[in-house]
């Protein structure tokens, strides 16, 4: 006992962290997710706990609370994962199947919601009443809190930004959809550009990874067609950062994720284009703030999940 473990699954590198009650970190892994359609995704998450134990030195016995997170939707009343096209899972019993595995009790929520959470416990929500998170990287996700509180929806399906509609029959989403927002903004958006762009300025084919890194060295040196790339995903986002304030008007948004290294490229630009399309000519336009916790913002999230199904129990004990 003494010890919490938040795991986050994505689409591409899991990574997770051990906390002791003081939230201190006592080891951290990232690890790549295993391609293939047959890895179930209980086998991965019970993978990623085993190797950050080992990380930390400690067996399983000493933790005494798992957080996990993930892409898509999520029940967190009962730990089931309801609806997941990312990571390919639907209807998983994900907290029973993995306590049973592990002999730790389990907790388990959406990847932004629990970005958010730890916003509310350590970082900016703290000093606020209602704030909403946005996080970009490989898909777009957010959270918001009302009154201290996460905000659900009736079917734990609320706040799934990456999907709003911004174009009719638009860019192809990773959910199968058309015209998401994060189609636009995510990730894989600008590097399907890149590679859709870079081809009409080379006059060849480039290779099929173009990455983002690569993609923002470019605008970095000045090149015009990398450059637009990010400008247009800065417009689409104002247009998402500015639907949010009309819906809900929150004290603050916290931008967090990977993207926000790059932001310096557009951020001006894109707090300039939320204003003029909120509401009341942006007036009513909240505090923004970039969060720049770097990669373990996420590994965070889950442990924070598991921090506070752990103290919980230690209230209720008699
Ligand atoms: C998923 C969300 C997730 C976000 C960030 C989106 O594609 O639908 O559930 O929070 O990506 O990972
Ligand atoms: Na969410
Ligand atoms: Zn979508």
């Amino acid at each position: 006992a003494g010890y919490v473990a938040g795991v986050m699954l994505s689409d591409e590198v899991h990574s997770g962290i051990i906390l002791d009650y003081a939230g201190k970190a006592i080891a951290d892994v990232a690890i790549p997710r295993r391609p293939g359609a047959d890895v179930s995704l209980v086998d991965e998450a019970e993978r990623v706990f085993l190797k950050l134990a080992m990380a930390a030195g400690i067996g399983m016995e000493q933790i005494d609370s798992l957080g996990l997170g993930l892409p898509g939707v999520v029940d967190n009343a009962n730990g089931t994962i309801l609806w997941s096209p990312i990571m390919q899972a639907r209807n998983v019993p994900m907290a029973e199947l993995l306590s049973a595995r592990l002999g730790v009790p389990v907790e388990v929520d959406n990847d932004a919601n629990l970005v958010t959470l730890a916003e509310l416990w350590y970082g900016a929500g703290r000093r606020v009443e209602s704030f909403a998170v946005i996080t970009i990287e490989n898909g777009l996700g957010m959270g918001l809190v009302t009154g201290h509180k996460l905000y659900r929806g009736t079917h734990s399906a609320a706040l799934e930004l990456g999907h709003t509609k911004v174009q009719l029959d638009g860019a192809l989403c990773r959910c199968g959809q058309r015209g998401c927002l994060e189609a636009y903004v995510a990730d894989y958006a600008l590097v399907r550009e890149a590679s859709v762009a870079m081809q009409q300025v080379r006059g060849k084919p480039v290779p099929a990874q173009v990455q983002l890194e690569s993609l923002y060295d470019q605008a970095k040196a000045g090149n015009e067609a990398a450059r637009t790339i990010f400008r247009r995903a800065g417009r689409f986002l104002a247009v998402g950062l500015a639907n949010v304030i009309s819906l809900f008007d929150p004290e603050l948004i916290v931008l967090s994720g990977a993207r926000m290294k790059f932001d310096y490229l557009y951020a001006e630009d894109v707090l300039n284009e939320t204003r003029q399309l909120a509401v009341d000519a942006g007036r009513n336009v909240p505090d923004i703030e970039i969060n720049a916790w770097g990669g373990l913002v996420w590994a965070r999230g889950a442990a924070t999940l598991a921090l506070a199904a752990a103290s919980a129990r230690r209230t209720a004990r008699p």
